[in-house]
């Protein structure tokens, strides 16, 4: 292929994987190409699999880090904060460390009154710089990494597949296809060692899904997983929705970060 000057231009995987920020490799025609086995490793063959496929991040935040997140420039005090809590996941994955007072931040708890904070930006951001350092980390220490490490739960998506599923008018096939993915999520949100729980502060939740909902922030807590929550809804209001007892505990081991400023949807140059 040739560019309008007649040079040749050879297309790179640099802007669709990853791992480009810390591969050696980027943009290196003779090694960035779709068959790159670390390419395949975090977006599969057809490029919306893998690892970050499996992930369930909006398409719009598959590529985002804290480095080049388009929220980085309004929040520069939270992205140095994260930054360094990102840098901590390097010695979660070693089992000799465990006295970092970072490491015993567990949770990260994005509130924001205003929406288009960039909170699920920022969330989605971390959950990347996970599945790097998860991939990258397993590679160097001649381990598999582990097919799911992060995933991404949207609360508020996962509330209309319950909505489906219970309904009385809603043909049956269409809610087994809802309880499929419905149990589905839910098994991966109560597993993978980091999730996003995207809009946590459901206010018209029936009390049987906020039991599930309870039940996968219970299992997290018990397993010692990493969460981060997003909300429009203080996180010490949340204890009217969920109930004192088990929130109180979430509490203790999650940062609250308070998102400033008004919407910037639609701001992305
Ligand atoms: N500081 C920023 N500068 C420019 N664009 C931004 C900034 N923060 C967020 N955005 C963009 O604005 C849009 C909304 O951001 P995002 O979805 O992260 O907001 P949010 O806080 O999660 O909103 P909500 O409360 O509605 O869930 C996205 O397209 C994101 O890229
Ligand atoms: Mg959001």
């Amino acid at each position: 292929m040739e560019n309008k000057n007649n040079e040749e231009v050879t297309k790179t995987n640099k802007n669709k994987c990853l791992l480009s920020g810390v591969c050696l490799l980027a943009g290196d025609p003779d090694y960035c190409y779709d068959m790159c086995p670390s390419y395949i490793g975090m977006h599969g063959v057809s490029g919306k699999s893998g690892r970050v496929g499996s992930a369930n991040a909006p398409k719009e935040y598959r590529l985002v880090t804290l480095e080049n997140s388009p929220a980085k420039k309004n929040q520069p005090a939270i992205y140095r904060e994260l930054a360094k809590y990102a840098r901590s996941f390097n010695r979660m994955f070693d089992e000799n460390e465990t006295n970092d007072p970072l490491l015993r931040i567990k949770n990260h708890y994005f509130y924001s009154k205003n929406t288009g904070t960039g909170k699920t930006t920022t969330a989605c951001a971390l959950l990347n710089e996970y599945l790097i350092r998860h991939y990258t980390l397993s590679i160097k220490q001649g381990k598999q990494p582990l097919n799911m490490p992060a995933f991404y739960l949207d609360v508020n998506d996962w509330q209309g597949l319950y909505n489906k599923l219970t309904r009385p008018d809603v043909p049956s096939e269409l809610k087994e296809e809802a309880g499929a993915k419905y149990y589905q999520r839910m098994k991966y949100a109560k597993t993978a060692p980091f999730v996003v729980m995207d809009d946590i502060g459901v206010r018209d939740a029936t009390d049987a899904f906020k039991s599930d909902l309870l039940n996968i922030i219970n299992e997290r807590i018990n397993n010692h997983l990493i969460t981060v929550y997003t909300s429009n809804i203080p996180m010490d209001a949340l204890q009217e929705v969920y109930g004192e007892r088990l929130w109180d505990r979430a509490r203790d081991l999650t940062r609250p970060i308070d998102f400033e400023g008004n919407s910037k949807r639609g701001n992305r140059l």
